[in-house]
């Protein structure tokens, strides 16, 4: 267990190179074993769920090396088409394996994925596509049986534009025979990324980033190299930190354009925002106004993962602060702790409520979450005195080196190992 201990106060200045991308990389490893390859995969952060990425490829029978910052995957290797329980359970991506086992295989035993508690998230949108492609799944309580002779081209229009389902078609579809279009498809940066990823495979596909992608094939290539994009979410966790304990930062490597949402209602709020090609100046007086109205969406709309994180940096702006989550049903879990730092937050069914307070102080928090934990940390920031995060592993599984980030901004950060 890790206790993060956090003392508030410090105005943040310094500049930052924003780790590359958790939710881009791990489709991406998922999908250098749909075909027979070797990947070089750069600007891959250190996280747990990436351990355990690397941990299904190597019991699959990939060849997986890791050096700093990258990972050298030989897929030409793969002998065993099932995912045991407890790595299913480390991550929610780990069931994006499954379209790359059919794919790749042509079956999968595996069982429903693990991953935060946000909530019902079921895999209906990922079963019916991956099924309407010509898979046979059997359900049977957790675990998962799929077979596929051959998998053909579909046109699947999604219901939702779920982010992990468009992920598992996709790769499906490079495996598949003929065309497959994916329409409601999600338009997040990390379809993008993987769309780029499968093209260096060779694989023929266009449309990420629109709600249309099609994918009809592959000319298989033996090698790959791949740059993990910036990630958007720790981008905000720092602008947010920023914005809440007051500062100037620069953030680096991570392009503007994908947190572009935050951002705005980070300027609304008060702050300066400058942003250049792939930098972002923040800067923050420490006292804000609330910024309105805040609506979670899918991409290009205010992003899920980034709305405890604002709400946390909100807590002492002046005025009320609408939010509503659209996304997920459980994601206000941040809420009863930040109301023990001092927090004036009503939740009503999706809506919460946020009435500005004058101070914050320290206390004794448990992150609930990934993004809550890291909303505990922000908030903290900004509290008066010390704040002790009792983390159950949750923020590594997201942020790389967090506290050292935070403490070369200038924050007294530091994290006690019980
Ligand atoms: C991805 O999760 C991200 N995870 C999440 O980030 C992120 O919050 C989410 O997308 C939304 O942006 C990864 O990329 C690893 P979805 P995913 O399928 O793919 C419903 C973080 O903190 N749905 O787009 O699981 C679902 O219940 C994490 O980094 C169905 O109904 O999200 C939810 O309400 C947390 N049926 C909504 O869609 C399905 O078959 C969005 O889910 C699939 C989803």
């Amino acid at each position: 267990m890790e206790i993060w201990h956090v003392r508030g106060g410090n105005r943040l200045f310094g500049s930052c190179r924003v780790q590359g991308s958790k939710n881009a990389s791990l489709p991406v490893l998922a999908a250098s074993m749909v075909l027979p390859a070797r990947s070089q995969i750069r600007n891959v952060p250190q996280l747990r769920d990436v351990d355990a990425a690397a941990s299904i490829l190597s019991h699959l029978g990939c060849r997986v090396e890791r050096s700093e910052g990258e990972i050298c995957i030989d897929s030409t290797g793969v002998n065993c088409a099932e995912v045991p329980h407890e790595l299913m359970a480390e991550m929610r991506s780990s069931v994006i394996f499954m379209g790359a086992l059919l794919g790749r295989c042509g079956e999968a035993k595996l069982s429903l994925p693990g991953g935060c508690q946000l909530g019902k998230r079921p895999i209906d949108l990922h079963l019916s596509a991956l099924r309407a492609m010509g898979a046979q799944i059997d359900e049977e309580g957790r675990d998962l049986f799929c077979r596929a002779e051959r998998l053909h081209g579909a046109d699947i229009t999604l219901r939702f534009p779920s982010v992990g389902a468009t992920e598992n078609i996709m790769l499906a579809a490079c495996a598949a025979e003929g065309r497959t279009t994916i329409r409601g498809a999600a338009r997040e940066p990390e379809i993008v990324a993987l769309q780029d990823y499968l093209t260096s495979l060779g694989a023929h596909i266009a449309g990420a980033g629109s709600d249309t992608v099609v994918i009809c094939g592959v000319s298989p290539r033996p090698e790959a190299d791949f740059t993990v994009p910036g990630d958007r979410i720790v981008a905000s966790t720092l602008a947010c930190a920023c914005a809440a304990a007051g500062g100037r930062i620069i953030l680096s490597g991570v392009k503007p354009d994908h947190f572009l949402t935050v951002l705005h209602f980070l300027n609304e709020a008060g702050c300066d925002i400058i942003h250049v090609n792939d930098i972002v100046e923040i800067s923050s007086s420490g006292s804000l106004r609330a910024p309105g109205s805040i609506v979670t969406a899918p991409y290009p709309g205010f992003p899920t993962d980034a709305q405890p994180i604002l709400m946390a940096a909100l807590l002492r702006a002046e005025g009320t602060t609408q939010i509503t989550e659209t996304i997920f049903e459980n994601r206000y879990r941040q809420v009863s702790e930040l109301r023990r730092l001092g927090a004036d937050i009503r939740v009503k069914d999706t809506t919460a409520l946020v009435r500005g307070v004058k101070e914050l102080h320290g206390e004794t928090l448990t992150a609930p979450d990934l993004r809550g934990g890291a909303a505990m940390i922000v908030a903290a920031l900004s509290a008066r005195g010390e704040s002790r995060v009792i983390d159950a592993g949750h923020i590594k599984r997201g942020y790389e080196n967090l506290d050292d980030r935070l403490c070369a901004l200038g924050a007294e950060v530091w994290i006690e190992h019980t």
